[in-house]
């Protein structure tokens, strides 16, 4: 076994990225332009996408990662971005064969315990463990969490949560992975991770929930829409809803709080503006408001890029920003995701703790 490679020697956080796909596509022009890291070696099943992203990069490029790593013990963050139900079985022999730090995108892992096997592991090693959930980094989320946190809303009513996206058979198509139960889920696992992430962080925990969905307009293992009812631990409840069916086009994304003192609505394509702020008592001071109404307009994703600048500041030895989603937090949002399905196939509510019985995401891979 390799010995971790330390921080001190370099101020560039030296990284390793596993699969060259879409996501990862947003990560390499982003890790471009970030002085602070510096990509050593890139991998993917396919030499092709492999080759293009080293050529972009400077990196060497590999198709067996574990090659990558063996090459280059210098590395100290890996970036994981392969299907969703491939994580576990990237991250956890990363962390046992080789104890790299990670960085995953979002969700942690498609199985509970999986996601419980890597939260372990990395903290049993010592080891960083980021999820990528970018729409945190938000200016109208960082206004509404703070408003929150220091008791604006009062007594909270509800935290709802949608977004009417549209994709189509093409999408589907693009990679075998997408919308099977084995490797992605549906709109709820794949696109609505970060809405249940949002609710779940900012809602807090969850006792029970319901849920139905319905496989429409594509065809799919998973679903294309999933409607859901959470009741929240603090008394409040909370929706979702989560669909790719939107047509002609997507029609954006919500996220309503009330609270007995207050309410506040954001909405743009992620929860990126603020539509609505007000309270009871005044509230906030307008210039505060007005900074963080909307996010700048940014080509490369601001969120995205401010998300993975504050991970890579955390797993390079630095503070950790609150917004980012680290190690147990991750399994929470998972496991909001799987009580969701585990009641859409049950056809009843599901309470927490629960025994996935029924729920197919992840199963089988
Ligand atoms: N944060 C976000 O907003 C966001 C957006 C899109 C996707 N994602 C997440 O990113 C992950 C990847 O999604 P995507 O859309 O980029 O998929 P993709 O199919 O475009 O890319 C995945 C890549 O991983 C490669 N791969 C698979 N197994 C591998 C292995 N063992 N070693 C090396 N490479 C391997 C594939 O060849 C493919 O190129 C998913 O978990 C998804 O949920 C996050």
């Amino acid at each position: 076994m390799l010995d971790s490679a330390p921080f001190s020697s370099s101020p560039r956080v030296k990284l390793g990225l596993i699969g060259c796909g879409k996501a990862a596509t947003r990560h390499l022009r982003i890790f471009r332009e970030l002085p602070e890291v510096e990509v050593l070696g890139v991998s993917d099943l396919n030499p092709i996408k492999a080759q293009k992203f080293a050529e972009e990069l400077g990196a060497s490029w590999y198709t067996d990662w574990r090659e990558m790593l063996e090459r280059h013990p210098e590395i100290q963050v890996v970036d994981v971005a392969v299907p969703s139900g491939l994580h576990a079985r990237v991250a956890l022999p990363v962390m046992r064969d080789f104890k790299k730090h990670l960085l995953l995108e979002k969700p942690i892992a498609l199985r509970p315990e999986e996601a419980q096997e890597m939260v372990t592991t990395a903290e049993d090693l010592d080891l960083k463990l980021v999820v990528i959930y970018q729409n945190r980094f938000n200016l109208p989320v960082k206004l509404v969490r703070e408003a929150l946190l220091s008791g604006y809303f009062g007594k909270p009513v509800l935290f709802s949560a949608r977004f009417y996206w549209c994709r189509r058979q093409d999408y589907y198509d693009s990679a075998a992975w997408r919308g099977t139960w084995a490797l992605d889920g549906g709109a709820l696992a794949q696109q609505g991770a970060h809405h249940v992430d949002m609710l779940r962080w900012l809602g807090g925990e969850v006792e029970s929930v319901y849920a139905q969905m319905a496989t429409r307009l594509v065809d799919i293992e998973a679903e294309d829409i999933l409607v859901g009812v959470i009741r929240f631990r603090n008394g409040a409840l909370g929706t979702i809803e989560a669909t790719t069916c939107a047509r002609p086009k997507d029609l954006g994304a919500e996220l309503t709080i009330l609270g007995e003192k207050g309410s506040a609505r954001l909405g743009g394509f992620a929860m990126n503006e603020l539509v609505h702020l007000s309270f009871e008592n005044g509230g906030l001071p307008v210039d505060e408001i007005s900074k963080l109404q909307k996010n700048p307009p940014d080509p490369l994703g601001f969120a995205h890029r401010a998300c993975l600048k504050a991970a890579l500041a955390y797993l390079a030895g630095g503070p950790r920003d609150e917004r980012l989603c680290v190690g147990r937090e991750a399994l929470n949002s998972l496991e909001l995701i799987q009580a969701l399905y585990e009641s859409a196939e049950r056809g009843e509510a599901v309470s927490f703790p629960f025994e996935i019985k029924k729920s197919r995401l992840g199963k089988g891979v």
